[in-house]
Formats: structure tokens, sequence, C-alpha cells
């Protein structure tokens, strides 16, 4: 092969079939918004919330769902929690939650929640579920990293975790007894979530795809966002940390981005989607493997907490099962409306608490 033709090129990105533009005057808007809107009526709507992250970038030393992140000292879960009561008040049913947690994040986020009373939501309608765990290697010796002298240092597999979880814990089960049809699934760390918003969800169920996902326009080349992408025929993500600058730097003649488009990890699934591709005892997704922050135990038995990456660990991501779905629907938000993360603490300049306040206010979503 020459080496031109290993050079990027934008021809190896095709065009998306369609795009939803969500609050944005969407032909199909009102159909797609009345679809939604029975879903909520009728209980065919559930929420997993993925809240079994080390918050290691944001350093906190309690779960991040527990951060006090609102303008009255409300956490990101009372949030949560808040956009649930007023979709049931809008459309009489409760959405039940299930809560994705880690071993890191499971005994404080149950807590939590006890102790604020469940939020108000009825017992039945919040059930909490643990992900699994994976080992890690020292980046600089690729020796295992142990966490006490002989215990090896496990720390949560990823948010792709969640469908094996959903499989261990028979909780597709649980959502089909509820008749539940779509299953939201979204991050801790956005307090701007249109948690299962009826246009949104009702893209899906109009578009009849078996996963509908919101996008945004990247506000940079490397915004540290996943890329949604259609290579090959398929629509994929592929994440920051893997999209070469000189890919994701490639324009098209109007000098928008070919990869212009950001995952914000609001999806909707199709539950009959999720229980065939669980039901195909082969089916795993593919391990990533990331360097992160995980504790580990020196030769003197003294627990260390790193301040920098210091292992790779092996991860799975919950957007490669995208590449299962034969039909997705990709929705475009509007980022002020749609998506700010909390990921870092004030020692970085973006996606921190201040900024997060700063796009919660512009958003006018909140008091
Ligand atoms: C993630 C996405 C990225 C997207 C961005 C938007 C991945 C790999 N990357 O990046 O494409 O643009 O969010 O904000 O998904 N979590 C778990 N268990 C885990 C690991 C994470 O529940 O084992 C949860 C966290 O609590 C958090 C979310 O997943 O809610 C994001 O995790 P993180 O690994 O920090 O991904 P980002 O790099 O933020």
């Amino acid at each position: 092969m020459s080496e031109v033709n290993c050079l990027p090129s934008a021809d190896q990105y095709e065009p998306f079939e369609r795009i939803y533009q969500w609050r944005g005057n969407d032909p199909a808007c009102a159909d797609a918004t009345r679809l939604g809107e029975n879903a909520l009526r009728e209980g065919r709507v559930a929420a997993v919330l993925l809240a079994g992250g080390m918050a290691s970038r944001l350093g906190c030393e309690f779960p991040k769902g527990m951060y006090p992140i609102g303008f009255n000292g409300e956490s990101l879960f009372e949030i949560f929690a808040d956009k649930i009561h007023a979709l049931q008040k809008k459309y009489g049913r409760f959405v039940p939650l299930y809560v994705m947690t880690s071993d890191v994040t499971d005994e404080q986020t149950r807590t939590f929640f006890q102790e604020q009373n469940y939020f108000g939501f009825p017992p039945q309608d919040v059930v909490f579920f643990k992900q699994g765990n994976q080992g890690a290697v020292d980046i600089a010796t690729g020796k295992t990293l142990y966490s006490a002298p002989g215990v090896p240092a496990a720390s949560p597999d990823g948010h792709g975790g969640v469908l094996s979880a959903l499989k261990k814990y028979r909780l597709l089960d649980d959502m089909t007894r509820r008749g539940i049809e779509l299953v939201c699934t979204f991050q801790v760390d956005n307090p701007l979530i249109p948690l299962a918003d009826p246009e949104f969800i009702g893209y899906c169920l109009f578009d009849q795809a078996e996963l509908a996902t919101m996008v945004i326009r990247k506000n940079s080349p490397t915004e540290r966002v996943g890329n949604m992408v259609k290579k090959d025929g398929v629509v994929q993500v592929i994440e920051y940390s893997d999209l070469p600058l000189s890919v994701a730097e490639l324009t098209n003649p109007d000098g928008s981005l070919v990869v212009g488009y950001g995952n914000i990890a609001i999806h909707a699934f199709r539950l009959d989607f999720l229980v065939r591709v669980l039901s195909n005892e082969r089916f795993s997704l593919p391990f990533h493997t990331v360097k992160k922050k995980v504790p580990y135990c020196d030769e003197t038995g003294v627990l260390i907490h790193p301040t920098q990456p210091n292992a790779y660990k092996k991860e799975k991501f919950i957007f490669d099962v995208f590449l299962q779905a034969k039909r997705i629907a990709l929705v475009e938000g509007a980022r002020q409306l749609c998506f700010s993360a909390l990921k870092n603490s004030l020692n970085s300049d973006s996606e921190n608490e201040e900024t997060v306040r700063a796009d919660m206010k512009a958003s006018g979503l909140f008091e």
C-alpha cells in the first residue's frame, strides 16, 4: 500500500442517514413527542443511572452522585430524582430508576438514598445493582497491583459492565414484568440530562430504531467526548483517546468537522434489543485498555492513593453495543439544554464545579 493511501481521509466517514433535531422544530417532533408521552403515560419507560465510576479526576471522597452541585446544595442524585418526580407529576407514572453502583460506590450510595428517604420514590421503583470488577497493572512495571497483601486491586469494569450486571441480576426480566419498552441510560455526571425526555425517546419509537442516542456538535476537534461516526456502513462511537489528531482535524469543504458529533452518553434502548443481545450466550463487549488512578499497597503494606494515573486496567464501554443494533436513531441536542459534565476538580479549568454551575444557570432549567 502506498503511503498516500494510509493517510486518513474524509471518505472513510460516511454521512448519517438522518439526524433528528431535538428542541429544534424537527418535522417529526410532534409525532415523536406524542409517542414518547404515550410511553411515559403507560409506564413503558425505565431509567438506568450509571454510578459506579471512581470519580478519580474529580477526586472526591464520596460517590459523584452525592456531589452538591445544585444552587441550594442539591446533590446530582437529587437533581435526577427531581426530574423523575416532574415526569411522574406530568404523566402520572413513575419511571423506575435502576442505579448501577460498584464496590467503590455501593455502600455510600445506598446509605445516601436511605438517609434521603429515597427522595420520595416508592421503594419498589428504585433498584440498586452492582457492576463487576477488573484487576489493574502498574504502568511502570506491568506487575499486578494489590490493594492489600495478597489481594489484587480490583476496580469497576467500565460502564459497559452494566450489560452483564443487568443480566446477572435478571433485571431485564424485572423490566419485562413491569411492561417496560424503553430503557434510558445516563451518566451520573451531567445535571442537564433530559431524563426520559418524551421527544428524545419518541424518536426511537418514531424511527423504529433499536436505540436512540443524543449527540451534540463538538466544540473543537479534540473535545474530550466520544466521536459519533458512520464507518463501513455502521454507526459507532470512537472514543476521544482512540481518534488520531489527523482524523479529528479533517474538515468538509464548508469548514465543518468531518468527525463533528460528540457522544454525550444519553441513550434510549428498546428493551427487546437488550434482551436479544444479552440472550446470546456468546455476546460480550470488548475490553479497552485505559489508564486510571488505582489505589495500591506498597512493599511495606501501606495503601497509596496515587495523584496521577498509575495503572492500566480494562474497561467495557456501553456504546460498543451499538454495533449490534440494526437501526439507530441519532438525535442532535442543543448543548446548552442537555450537556454539562462534572468530571474534574477545580485544579482543571474545564468540566469542573464552576463550569457546570455556570452552564446550569445559562440553561434556565434550575432556580
Ligand atoms: C464518557 C464517554 C465519552 C463521552 C463522555 C460524555 C466513555 C468511555 N466515554 O467519558 O464518550 O463523550 O462520557 O460525558 O464512555 N462509570 C461507571 N462504571 C465504571 C466507569 C464509569 O458507572 O466502571 C460511569 C461513571 O460513574 C460516569 C460515567 O460512567 O457516570 C462516565 O465514565 P468515565 O469513564 O469517566 O467516562 P468519560 O471519560 O467521562
